[in-house]
């Protein structure tokens, strides 16, 4: 067996397919429900590390060819509000072209925004640049979708690994920078001594593993991921998604987790944020987002999570979304998922349903007492995985 692939079978498969599962505190509580109670009580959160407020990204579309001029804006983010917390992992989920990438490419500042703010450790770093911006980008890291593509073919993993020392060389000396290189190698459960191989002689969990080795290079506070596991096979996800969690502990990293698998989200994630359209239309704990969503589109999403258990399946409603995803140019008025939602009564083109605690369940212990933004926002029964 080649030397690549017998370090990605370094993991037990079984234990690799299961999730995993860690220690959980004794809960002195007299019935089962308190200690269910206790376990899933709002937790104090402390000072949120990341708090994005408002956010926009309007890409302009534009007309002629000497002399453009703008005809109009494909609205990817428009008007996006959510907190990170230290050490905690914000889950985002939405479909294809709702703008997750444009949030994660925001928050990393590799593209402008619009509007809107992004306060790191409360400083906005939307304005900021030069030396002050260079040294935030340090503390923000990101992971990629493709290990195939994001890694440079020409360049050794050593080099890939170094190459964030040469823009910070405050953080690895010259001297030191392949012990600190071989230390990450061998923090990601690489060998350290293939610090002069090629991407192409690792496997596709291999390289996303020297992706991650990479965003840690430089010590950051958050990793912001955008489909790391998406690109890799299931038994290899599950691997890649344990050695996150054990970073994350290790390193006391904030992640926020973009992802189109639900069941992947929900394992990672302590917090979840549903985006449809450019606008986020739900967000909570796990347990709030996908036990008791109360936005119809996270019900239309949870409800098409296939469910392996026939039992559960049977009798199971499933909620058939018709239309197609409207343009973000010309997104509809009102509610952005008005189109698609069969709860959609006038006042949803009329008025825009603000990110919200429902009132009705304000001041309660509801778990639906979660930020929605749907007028009617309520609980209903999803049967899934
Ligand atoms: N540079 C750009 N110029 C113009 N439009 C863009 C640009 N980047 C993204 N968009 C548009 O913005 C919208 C959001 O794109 P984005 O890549 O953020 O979606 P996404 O949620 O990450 O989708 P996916 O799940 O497919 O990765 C899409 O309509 C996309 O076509
Ligand atoms: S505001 Fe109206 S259209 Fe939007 S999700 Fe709620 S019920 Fe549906
Ligand atoms: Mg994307």
């Amino acid at each position: 067996m080649a030397d690549a692939e017998k370090n990605e079978t370094a993991v037990e498969p079984a234990a690799a397919a299961t999730p995993n599962v860690t220690e959980v505190e004794t809960v002195d509580a007299a019935t089962e429900e308190e200690a269910v109670a206790a376990l899933e009580a709002k937790v104090d959160r402390g000072e949120p590390i990341l708090q994005v407020r408002n956010l926009v990204k309007h890409f302009p579309l534009t007309q002629g060819i000497l002399f453009k001029r703008q005809i109009g804006a494909v609205k990817a983010v428009d008007g996006i509000s959510f907190d990170l917390y230290q050490g905690e992992t914000l889950g985002i989920v939405g479909e294809s072209g709702c703008g997750k990438s444009t949030v994660a490419k925001l928050l990393m500042t590799l593209e402008t925004a619009t509007a809107g703010e992004v306060f790191y450790k409360g400083q906005d770093i939307t304005k900021l640049s030069g030396r002050a911006l260079r040294a935030v980008r340090r503390n923000i890291q990101m992971v990629f979708q493709d290990p195939y593509t994001s890694l440079n073919p020409r360049m050794t993993v050593g080099d890939i690994i170094g190459e964030p020392f040469e823009i910070h060389p405050e953080v690895a000396p010259k001297g030191d920078r392949r012990r600190r290189v071989q230390e990450l190698l061998d923090v990601v459960g690489l060998n350290p001594e293939y610090i002069n191989r090629y991407p192409h002689q690792f496997s596709g969990g291999q390289r996303q593993r020297i992706g991650i080795a990479r965003g840690l290079a430089l010590n950051p506070e958050i990793i912001i991921c955008d489909e790391p596991v998406s690109a890799l096979d299931v038994s290899v996800q599950a691997q890649v998604i344990n050695l996150m969690e054990g970073l994350q502990d290790e390193f006391n990293l904030s992640y926020i987790f973009i992802a189109h698998d639900l069941s992947i989200v929900r394992h990672i994630s302590d917090r979840v944020g549903v985006m449809y359209l450019g606008k986020m239309a739900e967000i909570g704990s796990d347990t709030e987002i996908y036990d008791h969503p109360t936005h119809p589109y996270t019900q239309a999403l949870l409800s098409a999570v296939p469910v392996p258990d026939p039992e559960s399946r049977e009798g199971r409603e499933r909620i058939i979304l018709t239309g197609d995803v409207p343009s973000p140019a010309n997104p509809p008025s009102g509610c952005r998922f008005r189109t698609r939602c069969w709860k959609a009564e006038d006042k949803c083109a009329k008025e825009i349903p603000l990110l919200a605690i429902p009132e009705r369940f304000a001041n309660t212990d509801s778990p639906a007492a979660h930020e929605s933004a749907c007028h009617f926002a309520e609980e209903k029964d999803v049967v899934h995985a």
